[in-house]
């Protein structure tokens, strides 16, 4: 099947010799993995977003949580990848589940959950109703804009320490936005995409590239009142998967745009983060690269996936090897046995060793839903080239 021949392509890039009975078994152990989706059960209640190896267990959310529609799209992609209409019927299944988040405004996170489930089906079929979710997802999410701040809100929590918070992360949920436009043919959802990006770019990054997580608003005089984190090791340092937001969101705003600056920006963080002395050699950072206790630091998978599909957009653009080259080692780590999960795992997931919140040690280490999804999309980005 492809996503095997993808892979052994990714491996050549960055291995001289490819030991071709280990090749087969990462296709076996894939195909596994695979089938441990199918094998989870359904429940419109209970979304897998992560789980400990110590115990087993697979912590189940509702749909209104962030990460809910990444396990609907990791059906919808494998669909993509091996053309196994069992992955197309299931994805659809769970789809069902998500639509009543077109309507949630709790958080920007509408963005997330409906363009990695509903949007992931458009690139599979094109279905109007899917379209018709992602337009009234768009109008739900606009209602967060604030025109003094230019920008949308991302949380409503801490109300009381945070006036108006912005995360880096929300650059991803722009791509609803983007589409938004293009399916309704009303500019109005791209017009306040661009207004959060230029806000974003000009608060929210440092000289040397790197980004802040937070970014607190004041909504009278619109200004950029602090720069600090909430999942990092401090305000000053770099939360990995936070960078790796960064250069897939602006580096997906130049797709729709053009602006080079977007581009630029995207560059910027993208050099940061692959070149930083904490890098280890095998692409995979650790989850903040400032954390003191590096080398002993755990890693974030999901980082580098996010980092390695965001990079394939990123080497169309500019047609530097340097950005191929990262994602290509990246795919290669993450299909090896340190990363892959092994057969004996009975959890709907690929990877392991994400990190989700470490400060509030929550989700550290371990499989988690997101790492998967960006695995699979680096996988299909690179078999568009
Ligand atoms: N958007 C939340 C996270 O990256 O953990």
């Amino acid at each position: 099947m492809f996503v095997f021949a993808m892979l052994s392509m990714a491996c050549k890039t960055t291995v001289n010799a490819q030991n071709h009975s280990k090749t087969q078994d990462v296709n076996a152990l894939l195909e596994k993995r695979y089938q441990s989706l199918l094998d989870y059960p359904i429940d419109s209640l209970g979304f897998p977003r992560s789980m400990s190896l110590k115990t087993g267990v697979v912590k189940k959310v509702p749909s209104k949580d962030w990460t809910s529609g990444f396990f609907v799209g990791n059906l919808w992609q494998i669909y993509q990848l091996t053309g196994d209409s069992r992955f197309k019927e299931r994805a659809a299944v769970w789809n069902a589940f998500m639509e009543k988040e077109k309507l949630n405004n709790h958080s920007h996170d509408v963005g997330f959950k409906i363009f990695c489930s509903f949007g992931k089906g458009l690139e599979v079929e094109n279905n109007p109703k899917y379209k018709a979710v992602v337009i009234k997802s768009a109008e739900t999410l606009i209602t967060r804009f604030n025109k003094k701040v230019g920008s949308i809100r991302s949380w409503d929590f801490n109300k009381d320490i945070w006036e108006f918070p912005v995360i880096i992360d929300n650059m991803m949920n722009l791509e609803l936005l983007f589409e938004a436009s293009k399916f309704s043919g009303d500019a109005k959802y791209k017009k306040i995409a661009i207004q959060h990006a230029n806000t974003t770019l000009k608060n929210h990054f440092r000289k040397d590239g790197s980004t802040y997580h937070v970014v607190v608003y004041d909504t009278i005089t619109g200004v950029a009142k602090n720069k600090i984190t909430f999942q990092g090791f401090k305000d000053d340092s770099s939360w990995a998967r936070g960078q790796s937001w960064a250069v897939y969101g602006f580096t997906m705003c130049y797709r729709y745009t053009k602006d080079a600056a977007y581009l630029k920006q995207a560059e910027a963080t993208a050099k940061y983060f692959i070149n930083h002395k904490n890098m280890p050699e095998d692409g995979i950072p650790y989850w903040d690269f400032n954390d003191t206790s590096i080398p002993n630091a755990p890693r974030d998978a999901s980082a580098a996936a996010v980092m390695a599909s965001a990079l394939v957009e990123l080497y169309k653009y500019t047609k530097d090897e340097m950005y191929l080259n990262y994602s290509n080692k990246v795919i290669h780590s993450l299909s090896s046995d340190k990363y892959l999960l092994n057969e004996t795992v009975k959890g709907p997931f690929i990877l392991d060793h994400s990190t989700g919140h470490l400060p509030k040690n929550d989700e550290i280490d371990e499989p988690i839903i997101y790492g998967d999804y960006y695995f699979l999309e680096a996988i299909i980005r690179k078999k568009a080239l």
